[in-house]
């Protein structure tokens, strides 16, 4: 099989690669581009670590072709901090206890943000649904969802700060 060329859009900018027709996105995005957030736990998209976004939308990067890539605006984790200012959706993650190995949280992130991109107040439901896809095997779930909801509504509205007032 031969390599070809392909040029992605990966957080805002251009990245060119040599890559064979049948690799992933997730396998480019870490060992061609060097964007290592993106974690492959399963590798057959049942666990939803490697989740980025493709067009706003959150997909499994395990499941999808580079090329099928290539005209799509892609996002990763790495793109949510400044530099080294973390994101508020990070910052609540931190402060909320919502990481422990952390092996699940780039894409617990890419699909809370992809949330409250479209859904800026979400209910409780509402963000368990839209993590529904995303397997952690460290914290249970209630210190996530505390943590997106407390970036949606930080005035005290997750039971986590409620408690602490
Ligand atoms: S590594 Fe892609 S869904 Fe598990
Ligand atoms: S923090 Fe370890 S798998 Fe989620």
């Amino acid at each position: 099989m031969e390599k070809i060329e392909i040029t992605l859009n990966v957080n805002g900018k251009p990245h060119h690669a040599m890559i064979y027709p049948n690799e992933t996105l997730l396998d480019v995005l870490r060992d061609k581009l060097d964007l290592t957030g993106s974690k492959e736990s399963c590798g057959e998209g049942v666990c939803g670590s490697c989740t980025i976004q493709m067009d706003g939308k959150p997909v499994r990067s395990c499941l999808t072709l580079a090329l099928e890539a290539k005209e799509s605006e892609i996002k990763t984790v790495e793109s949510l901090a400044n530099g080294d200012e973390l994101s508020d959706l990070q910052q609540s993650f931190v402060d909320h206890g919502a990481v422990q190995c952390g092996f699940c949280t780039p894409g617990m992130l890419m699909s809370a943000d992809a949330l409250l991109k479209n859904n800026p107040k979400p209910d409780e439901n509402t963000v368990r649904k839209a993590l529904s896809g995303n397997i952690c095997r460290c914290t249970g779930y209630a210190k996530i969802v505390e943590a997106v909801l407390h970036t949606a509504q930080p005035q005290g509205h997750c039971s986590d700060c409620r408690s602490k007032e």
